[in-house]
């Protein structure tokens, strides 16, 4: 049988949540990963280190029994956000970075940012704290067509962010267009991107085609085929800018499918395996490792994983859901044939 033996990756943004649903996700992402970016968008936000902690300590109990996994904390930046806290949080040893959500781009994005250039003193502190800001990278203007608003964003913002602070530690979050990579690509060192398996697997006729599926539903929604194709190609280019980000983003299967679902698609399940199925797609098996365990952790200056994991290339049946019967998620692929699994830690 095929196999591949990795060192043990990271994921590098997560929603994991809080509750019966955190109990229901961790396990999945505990046993693949190392580590991973825990993203702060709770209702309410976790906008300060200590939040960051209680949140940190709930994540910690719900870990299985045994399991050897580190969540690094990330803050919700607001407007409201102080100086202070971008300097208690570059000292604290437990959160990683900040999240910016434009206000109201996605999910619990409400108490986000509506003008960055407000923000500017703010992402002034990170770059001279070496802090990563890690963004949403979508405008939310309603007369912006969705499928256009990664790019706009691309030109009209984050342009002026790299501009105004050329040495922001910068991670692009869930890049879905080719627009994106070309910026990426042309940016400093000190600019990345993660990229998810929904965005290397399916293109938009996934979402859309022969009716509408919404566990295929995600923000930044999946584009078109050519974007696609540009994404499988920057993450299996060996660049060091792009590395493995899942942005795993459980909802219950009730608020998934009905009239006005919520974007997210729960890919913790069988992360990696999705990935391997994409890099051997286009014959880079060989580029995983790095995308999965090395490149993130480089750009977050934290220690590349000991370890290995395998897989093994044999088929099995995705399940239908998960979790108890008054919470069920139901997974990308549920109820489809994966073509990779994880067989030894
Ligand atoms: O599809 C998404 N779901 N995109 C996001 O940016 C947020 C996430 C969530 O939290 O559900
Ligand atoms: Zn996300």
């Amino acid at each position: 049988m095929k196999t591949l033996t990795i060192t043990r990756p990271d994921d590098w943004h997560i929603h994991v949540r809080t509750g019966a649903i955190l109990k229901t996700v961790l396990p999945h992402t505990a046993r693949q990963f190392a580590r991973a970016i825990i993203m702060p968008n709770l209702k309410p936000p976790v906008t300060t280190v200590a939040q960051a902690l209680v949140y940190r300590d709930e994540i910690l109990a719900a870990l299985p029994e045994g399991a050897d996994f580190m969540p690094l904390m990330t803050l919700y930046l607001t407007a409201a956000t102080t100086l202070a806290e971008i300097q208690a949080a570059a000292a604290s040893a437990h959160v990683y970075a900040f999240k910016l959500y434009p206000a109201g781009a996605t999910t619990n994005s409400d108490a986000g940012v509506a003008d960055i250039r407000a923000i500017y003193p703010l992402l002034a502190e990170m770059e001279k704290l070496a802090i990563p800001l890690l963004i949403h990278g979508e405008v939310t203007d309603e007369q912006c067509d969705i499928f256009d608003r990664e790019k706009v964003f691309v030109d009209s913002q984050l342009s002026a962010i790299t501009a105004n602070f050329p040495a922001l530690r910068i991670v692009l979050e869930h890049v879905t267009t080719e627009e994106a990579v070309q910026f990426v690509l042309a940016a400093n060192a000190n600019v990345a991107a993660t990229i998810t398996p929904q965005h290397l697997l399916f293109n938009r006729n996934a979402v859309l085609a022969g009716g509408i599926r919404p566990h295929y539903y995600c923000l930044p929604i999946i584009k078109r085929e050519s974007h696609r194709q540009a994404l499988l190609k920057a993450a299996t280019s060996g660049n060091p800018k792009f590395f493995l980000g899942t942005d795993s983003a459980p909802h219950s299967t009730a608020l998934k499918e009905t009239a006005c679902g919520c974007a997210g698609c729960y890919s913790a399940y069988a992360a990696l395996e999705l990935y391997a199925e994409a890099f051997e797609s286009v014959n880079a098996l060989d580029k995983l490792e790095a995308f999965a365990s090395f490149y993130g952790a480089d750009f977050y200056r934290l220690p590349r994983n000991t370890g290995t994991i395998t897989l093994a290339k044999t088929s099995w049946l995705a399940p239908a859901s998960f979790g108890a019967d008054d919470l069920q998620i139901t997974p990308l692929k549920a109820n489809e044939t994966l073509a990779w699994q994880l067989v030894a830690l």
